[in-house]
């Protein structure tokens, strides 16, 4: 595309053909939910599948598969393999890197027919499900028994399980359950060649040999595809109480955050920050109104679950009363049912959703120590004052229209987005490479959460050693050996 003008169609891939389309039919069978293609469906009907979450990264693929079972993943991989036709794999399409699109004319392999839930072990909590489970989906089927997901995030209602197991999705309750890694505990995935793989078994403790499953944690399409998933849920809570935070500084977030983990301990489910011009934009864009008096610099949202609700609600009552005693928050309120709740929620998760309605978006998800995190917010608002791009009374057409910084707090994760005019290489290149040159001095890393896909594939190098990226790629060629698996992304070009 014009965006990416360096990225060069790999000449070794074949280009799909009317008899490659036939034989796809016969392997789903010829159902029309099966197979989108040029030939019978719309450039729109294409489009869905072609285009990203934030319609920053457009592929022009003609034939878009979604299969039904793991048989007709392992036949049409098998087929893609024998005849090198590139691939992405594809489930909710939420995510926000570029990975889940093609890039050129790669096949679409949605997973989103994949969607049975195979079992849930009511003892354990092991929940078995097909790749393309709605994440929502699934939590609503847990908690009808007693259970919930361990991940939750604001794009809960699209996107699938594999999609987040590939992406290694984290989210809003990271803090409380812990990562992916830790969750998952096998999955079945299927190979380029088409071999159709147990990775581990569905137990909590399993020492024989490489647990092969954590490297798909986190490998965004390029080693296979998942096809289930096997996933350690936890019982989901009686009593959760949500409250937010209005403060003056990041220096007292901090202190919330210090305060929170000694007072609230074991009942702690999420502390999350965002800054007003956050709350700013969400108010501009959405139905949403601000659930504290006071305007303040910096929001908190702390969220409890626990067992035991007079005892919870006493404990973050009494928290909140001491922190404005000491003026550690200058605000704050209780939410007094579950629509306050809900509302409070509602502010936070928007935020992604109105920073892409501001106009051009772009998107940061960085891994830096705590103390150090927002100072990353000012430094990107220095630089580009200083090179006359951040708009302001002195420069009000210049394309940056607000720098903001928001995230996952307890996890040391900041969102650092950038709301712009729209998308210039002026732009692209005063932000990038200075922004992961901000975190490499930190020793952060430069993808918390959302994954390398296709914007981030370049700079890999600012948080992996050489060494490290050599044995990646050995690695992919092991699993993938004619590279027909998400190509283009998550390595740096050669
Ligand atoms: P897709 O976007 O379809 O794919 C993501 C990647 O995984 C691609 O590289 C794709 O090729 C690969 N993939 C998908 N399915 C499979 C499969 N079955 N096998 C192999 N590879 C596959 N992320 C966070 O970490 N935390 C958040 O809090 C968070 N909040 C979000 C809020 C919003 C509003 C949005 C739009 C996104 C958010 N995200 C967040 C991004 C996040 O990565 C995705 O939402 C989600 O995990 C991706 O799932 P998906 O099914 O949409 O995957
Ligand atoms: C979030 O925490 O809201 C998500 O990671 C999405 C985003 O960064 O926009
Ligand atoms: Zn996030």
């Amino acid at each position: 595309s014009d965006k990416f003008p360096e990225l060069v169609r790999d000449s070794r891939f074949g280009s799909v053909t009317p008899e490659h389309v036939a034989r796809f039919r016969d392997i789903t069978g010829d159902v029309d939910a099966a197979v989108i293609s040029a030939g019978t469906n719309t450039a729109q009907e294409l489009d869905v599948y072609n285009e990203d979450w934030m319609r920053k990264y457009k592929g022009r693929t003609t034939l878009v598969l979604r299969p039904k079972t793991t048989q007709e993943v392992s036949a049409i991989l098998r087929y893609c393999n024998e005849h090198t036709l590139a691939v992405v794999p594809q489930g909710g399409n939420t995510g926000l890197v570029g990975g889940s699109v093609p890039v050129h004319d790669e096949i679409v392999i949605s997973t989103v027919r994949m969607n049975a839930v195979r079992s849930l072990d009511e003892v354990s909590g092991i929940l078995t499900a097909e790749a393309g489970c709605v994440l929502e989906v699934l939590d609503l089927h847990l908690r009808e028994r007693g259970f919930c997901m361990p991940l939750d995030l604001g794009a809960k209602g699209s996107c699938n399980i594999g999609g987040n197991v590939a992406s290694n999705a984290g989210g809003l309750r990271l803090l409380r359950y812990g990562s992916l890694h830790g969750t998952v505990l096998s999955m079945e995935v299927v190979l380029a060649d088409g071999t159709i793989m147990e990775l581990g078994k569905p137990l909590r403790k399993d020492n024989t040999g490489y647990d092969l499953k954590q490297l798909f944690i986190g490998s965004e399409g390029t080693l296979g595809m998942i096809t289930a998933v096997s996933i350690l849920t936890p019982p989901k809570s009686s009593a959760v109480n949500v409250a937010m935070l209005g403060v003056k500084s990041f220096a007292e977030v901090q202190e919330a955050f210090r305060r929170a983990r000694l007072e609230l301990g074991e009942i702690l489910s999420a502390f999350e920050f965002f800054d007003r011009t956050c709350m700013d934009l969400v108010k501009r864009h959405l139905p949403i109104r601000e659930p504290l008096e006071t305007k303040s610099p910096f929001y908190v949202l702390i969220e409890t679950s626990g067992s035991n609700k007079d005892h919870d609600d006493e404990k973050l009552a009494t928290f909140l009363e001491r922190l404005l005693e000491e003026e550690v928050v200058q605000d704050g309120a209780l939410a007094s049912d579950t629509a306050q709740a809900h509302a409070m929620w509602n502010v936070r998760e928007s935020i992604t959703e109105a920073c892409s309605k501001e106009g051009g978006n772009f998107k940061y998800d960085l891994s830096v120590p705590v103390p150090q995190l927002y100072a990353i917010v000012d430094a990107m608002r220095a630089r580009l004052a200083d090179l006359g791009l951040l708009r302001s009374d002195s420069a009000p057409t210049a394309p940056v229209t607000n720098v903001v910084g928001f995230g996952h707090i307890g996890d040391g994760n900041l969102h650092l987005n950038l709301t712009t005019t729209g998308w210039t290489r002026e732009l692209n290149d005063a932000i990038e490479p200075f922004v992961y040159e901000l975190v490499q001095a930190r020793n952060g890393s430069i993808s918390a959460e959302h994954g390398l896909g296709l914007m981030k594939a370049p700079y890999l190098e600012y948080s992996k050693s050489p060494e490290a990226i050599e044995l990646m790629r050995r690695v992919k060629a092991a699993f993938d050996p004619k590279g027909i698996l998400n190509p283009y992304k998550y390595f740096p070009r050669q």
